[in-house]
């Protein structure tokens, strides 16, 4: 029996059903198929690993610079469209991308380490101190949230405003007030923006401010819908990523174990397979420069192609097993952080904050258990958990989290 394809792009799916199932139906029946237009324009679905790498690779026959993420037909084009370095194509890309990657380059997340470690620290702490608490609010969303501020340069005194801002725009109730609050990110940033033009300091906010392209600053408007992207980059899926890898963890009792009982050895893999068994970015969109075939079927110039990620990522002609969440996989070449030109920038510094924070519980918390049901999210764009409740209790004794600072930082 043909399975219904249409589910793919409602969110009920990713809160209520399960899309692994349809993803599995969709690799091995048609594994690249069209969809007509609805309240989405018309796209072709990827959910096989080869494809999906093959076209997130070539970023001159697949653009990004119409936008990444399927939006509905009513909502037009995305404001960030040939502005934004995610969805730019070269040369506006590499100029963006050389502007800021040295800020998440080894060298820089070395001196951030420190810092990171001990905010991991004291938000596992206070998790504890709490004993029941909502992991997704409570830890996996202050960390990314804290860092990125750091990142971007925004004033301790206005932090506040920035988390009650994001937790709004990602977790409010209506779409109404998802959107204000997301507005009133974007106005802050257009303020501090002016500020940083005027009075640079040593922030992204002050190097995206000073990038020149052709000659020219880029636009207010530009720099600030840049500011923003790294806001949401930068903590929406680091929060998925960490409460998903705890979820899994916690209902596999053996797994958690091997964590805990071997940390040094085992967190690198634990973290990867976490990224892969979470994928939290579901799709990434590009549009096609050429007619090309894909998976024996012909993509006319200037269609639209979804890749889906979380779909590749439980392919088994990659993935041995793939439905099994194993923290010592290797090799584990998944697609969570995307391929090619756009790679995820931010990859390192989120492996480090899922380390830091795994790190931390298992230094600073005795029991943890499941305290209530977990709600999804629901979203045809990122994937994973919007309420995990826990009840914890404190460790017997609290090693100190120093001996944890610099490790995990390639090279
Ligand atoms: C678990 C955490 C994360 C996941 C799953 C994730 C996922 C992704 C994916 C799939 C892409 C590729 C987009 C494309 O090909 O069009 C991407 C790009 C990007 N990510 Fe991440 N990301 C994570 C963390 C971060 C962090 C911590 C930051 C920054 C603080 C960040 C900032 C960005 C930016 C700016 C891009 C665009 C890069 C470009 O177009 O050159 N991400 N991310």
């Amino acid at each position: 029996m043909r399975h219904d394809i249409s589910h793919l792009v409602d969110g009920a799916t990713y809160r209520y059903g399960n899309p692994f199932a349809l993803w599995r139906w969709m690799r091995e029946n048609e594994p690249v198929v069209w969809h007509e237009p609805g309240i989405f324009p018309g796209f072709w679905s990827l959910t096989r690993f080869d494809e999906v790498r093959e076209v997130l690779r070539d970023a001159t026959t697949f653009s990004s610079s119409s936008g990444i993420l399927l939006r509905p037909l009513a909502q037009g084009e995305d404001p960030g469209s040939n502005r934004t370095l995610a969805l730019s194509d070269p040369p506006r890309h590499n100029v963006l991308r050389g502007a800021i990657a040295g800020w998440f380059a080894p060298r820089n997340l070395r001196l951030l380490a420190q810092s990171l470690n001990s905010a991991a620290h004291s938000i596992v702490r206070e998790a504890v101190r709490a004993s029941r608490i909502d992991f997704v609010t409570d830890v996996a969303a202050k960390l990314p949230l804290e860092v990125v501020c750091t990142f971007l340069g925004i004033p301790d005194e206005d932090r506040p405003s920035i988390v009650e801002w994001s937790t709004d725009a990602f977790c409010a109730g209506t779409a109404e007030e998802r959107s204000i609050a997301h507005l009133q990110i974007l106005d802050y940033f257009g303020d501090l923006v002016e500020r940083r033009r005027v009075e640079p300091g040593e922030d992204l906010v002050s190097v995206l401010a000073g990038v020149r392209f052709e000659g020219e600053h880029l636009p207010l408007d530009e720099v600030v819908l840049n500011c923003d992207n790294l806001l949401v980059g930068g903590t929406e899926n680091v929060r998925l990523a960490m409460s998903g890898g705890m979820l899994a963890l916690l209902e596999r009792p053996e797994q958690w174990a091997l964590l805990r009982d071997g940390f040094d050895d085992v967190v690198d893999s634990a973290v990867e397979e976490i990224l892969r068994w979470t994928s939290s970015a579901t799709h990434i969109l590009r549009r096609a420069q050429r007619d090309v075939v894909l998976g024996g079927q012909r993509i006319r110039r200037g269609d639209l192609v979804v890749c889906w990620l979380t779909s590749a990522n439980r392919d088994p002609a990659q993935f041995a097993d793939p439905d099994v969440l194993d923290v010592r996989r290797t090799p584990n070449r998944h697609l969570a952080l995307g391929a090619g030109p756009h790679y995820c920038v931010g990859t390192q510094l989120a492996k480090l904050e899922i380390r830091a924070v795994l790190g931390e519980f298992f230094a600073q918390v005795g029991q943890v258990a499941v305290d209530g049901e977990p709600e999804y999210l629901d979203s045809i764009v990122v994937n994973g958990l919007r309420r995990l409740p826990l009840r914890l209790t404190a460790a017997d004794r609290v090693p100190s989290s120093a001996h944890r600072t610099l490790a995990g930082i390639p090279g």
